[in-house]
């Protein structure tokens, strides 16, 4: 069957065959390259999206910003204030007023729930821009990055994701290696590590296509062999800032480091980082930690960061051109 995504959600990865996955990446190659190459197609001339964020956001937003005006499309940016969204007015509602305009809507905020309740309502594609149990748009980003950087198919990639064990980007790069057929190790203290629902779910899909998605306390065991190590904050946003000293000491053994980089056993490794990242005391969060706790960087060091083993600027990169594939696909 061929792929048709015209006029679909992207809410969740668990909504995707396998086939579908890859057809977004493999459109998403092409359209990097298009651009590159100075022969992109506007495909998305006179369509408006509009961009609700409840979280601030650099890539996602930018992502979405300049995919829509490569292809022709037109964006209204509404943010944390700049809209009535939850405050004033029913996500339900919001969803039938924008509906209306636009003809497409994305949305970053805190429940999934409220994402399904804007695509059960829109009447036009809704793609979400991270919420607290999902971010599936960074995930195409990822899997489009580590094909850059190895020769592999996907399904013989093996990866580690270090850290928060039951955060949205832990979730997400569950289900996506679980669809694609990948070999994931999440290395997470067991406090952090999902409710048995979800681990089930997991389960499930692997039996299907064949992944591996397996949970480690064991930081060291997690990352052998690993093609590529993954980390994310220890906090993620809208948690509450008093957790921050709790969460050191819980995840401080999983910290991204040299050590840790070496206990691979593979030296070209690479290292993988949604951002934004904790790996100095250059910003105001990181100055206030390195004061409160004397430690200068979380979830990786800045050693590692900085290293050229480090990708993160590519998978940066990528989340707007797999953003616009998404755009393509569900409105051109
Ligand atoms: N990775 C990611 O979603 O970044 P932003 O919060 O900057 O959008
Ligand atoms: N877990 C992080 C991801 C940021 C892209 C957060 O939700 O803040």
């Amino acid at each position: 069957m061929p792929v048709n995504l015209h006029g679909r959600n992207v809410i969740a990865l668990e909504d995707f065959a396998p086939s579908e996955l890859r057809f977004l990446l493999a459109l998403a190659k092409d359209l990097k390259a298009a651009k590159r190459g100075g022969f992109e197609r506007k495909q998305l001339t006179g369509k408006t999206i509009a961009l609700i964020f409840e979280k601030d956001s650099t890539r996602t937003r930018s992502g979405f910003e300049v995919a829509a005006y490569d292809q022709g499309a037109h964006v209204t940016y509404m943010g944390p204030s700049g809209s009535h969204i939850g405050q004033s007015e029913t996500v339900k509602d919001t969803a039938r007023v924008l509906g209306r305009m636009y003809d497409a809507i994305e949305f970053r905020g805190f429940a999934q729930a409220d994402v399904e309740v804007l695509a059960r309502h829109a009447g036009v594609p809704v793609y979400n821009g991270l919420t607290d149990e999902s971010h599936p748009t960074q995930i195409l980003a990822d899997f489009m990055t580590m094909r850059e950087f190895t020769h592999k198919h996907l399904s013989d990639i093996r990866f580690a994701f270090m850290g928060d064990g039951r955060n949205n980007m832990a979730r997400s790069l569950a289900v996506g290696a679980a669809k694609l057929g990948m070999k994931l190790r999440i290395g997470a203290p067991a406090a952090v590590h999902p409710e048995p629902k979800f681990i089930d779910t997991i389960a499930a899909i692997c039996g299907e296509t064949g992944a591996s998605v397996t949970f480690e306390t064991d930081a060291r065991a997690a990352v052998r062999h690993a093609d590529f190590i993954y980390t994310d904050v220890w906090l993620s946003m809208g948690e509450d800032s008093a957790r921050w000293g709790e969460r050191i000491e819980l995840l401080r053994p999983y910290q991204v480091n040299a050590a840790l980089m070496a206990a691979t056993g593979n030296p070209f490794t690479k290292f993988m980082h949604c951002l934004p990242s904790f790996h100095n005391a250059e910003t105001k969060i990181g100055r206030d930690i390195e004061k409160r706790f004397g430690i200068s960087a979380m979830e990786v060091t800045d050693e590692v960061f900085e290293s050229a083993s480090s990708i993160v600027f590519d998978q940066a990169e990528n989340r707007m051109h797999s953003i616009k594939a998404i755009l393509v696909a569900t409105l051109g």
